[in-house]
């Protein structure tokens, strides 16, 4: 088999294995109230990459563990992820109507249920991350929900939001009135936040509760901080690259909402070669984690050769 074929397989069947976990996790829709179990349910299942709890999979496997009885856990990133896209696409963030090839969960459902959507899935995900796991040591695992949270919050993925949406506009302000130089570390602050910080967090995840070493560890976050950063400027690529139907999400809308974008400030070559970069430095990075079965590299290139 080659090793595309090979990468193709482990993909699909990592992918079930997450989504089996989603579907079985997941309160009922017919659980009270079934309006927002059915909501939450449209949000997480029936679309998606997955590519997150896909990265802790990957990580728990190169450290050397069975992801199978982490399963619940390592999916958790997944809701933390929904909620995030349910929320960033209300109309006062993003003003999408358009999410995985489906419509927003706010045009099916209405806003108020989208808003306490994104409520309930972040708070299902630390129930998830911290339900006991046999074989793991409960300290291992509070460190892990840890980590989490600290990719979550303000300082992290929230804290990137709002850099996101306060920058929102400055892409179109005359070239004068902002260096180039302040607007790039100001777009390197919202991607590494927005989206970097959680992918980071997926792949300390699956090393945490797998028992990786620190210097495991410390090779680990290497690797995600370099694919998290690439992961966003490759969605800003796409997003001025790919029609709607590729991208299952509303095209050329960073340009006409004026988003502070990677392509925007150092130009689309600039930014495939940084992303280019990036990924040679993730690809060395797993390199370093010496276990047999390590899909590290080949999610990372998965990542920057996407069109979706
Ligand atoms: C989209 O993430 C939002 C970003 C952080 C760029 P994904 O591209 O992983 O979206 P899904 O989960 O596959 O829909
Ligand atoms: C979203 O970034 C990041 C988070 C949801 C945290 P974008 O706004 O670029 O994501 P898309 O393009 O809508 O998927
Ligand atoms: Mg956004
Ligand atoms: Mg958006
Ligand atoms: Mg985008």
């Amino acid at each position: 088999v080659s090793r595309a074929a090979e990468l193709q397989n482990y993909l699909e069947r990592t992918r079930r294995l997450i989504d089996q976990t989603l579907e079985r996790h997941l309160p009922a829709a017919e659980t009270e109230p079934s309006r927002l179990h059915e909501a939450i349910r449209y949000a997480v299942l029936g679309g998606g990459k997955r590519i997150r709890p896909m990265l802790a999979c990957a990580a728990a496997q190169a450290c050397g563990a069975d992801p199978f009885p982490l399963l619940r856990a390592l999916s958790a990133v997944e809701l933390i992820h929904t909620y995030s896209l349910v929320h960033d696409d209300l109309p006062a963030i993003d003003n999408d109507d358009l999410r995985r090839g489906r419509k927003t969960v706010h045009v099916v459902y209405g806003e108020a249920m989208a808003i306490l959507v994104g409520d309930a899935l972040l708070t299902e995900a630390f129930a998830w991350l911290a339900a006991p796991i046999d074989g793991v040591p409960p300290a291992r695992q509070l460190r892990a929900v840890a980590v989490v949270a600290a990719a979550a919050d303000s300082r992290g993925m929230i804290g990137g939001q709002v850099a996101d949406i306060e920058a929102s506009g400055a892409a179109n302000l005359p070239p004068q009135s902002t260096s180039a130089v302040p607007s790039l570390d100001v777009v390197r602050f919202i991607h590494k936040n927005k989206t970097g910080q959680l992918i980071t967090a997926s792949v300390l995840l699956g090393g945490l509760l797998s028992g990786a070493s620190d210097d495991q560890l410390k090779t680990l976050e290497g690797y995600g901080r370099a694919i998290g950063l690439a992961f966003q400027i490759v969605d800003d690529l796409l997003d001025q690259e790919e029609n709607e139907q590729t991208l299952g999400k509303t095209a050329g809308k960073d340009l006409a909402q004026g988003k502070l974008t990677y392509p925007a400030v150092v130009g689309a070559e600039q930014a495939r070669r940084e992303a280019a970069q990036l990924l040679d430095t993730a690809v060395e990075s797993a390199g370093m984690i010496p276990g047999s079965v390590n899909f590290l590299p080949d999610l990372a290139r998965y990542i920057c050769a996407r069109r979706n």
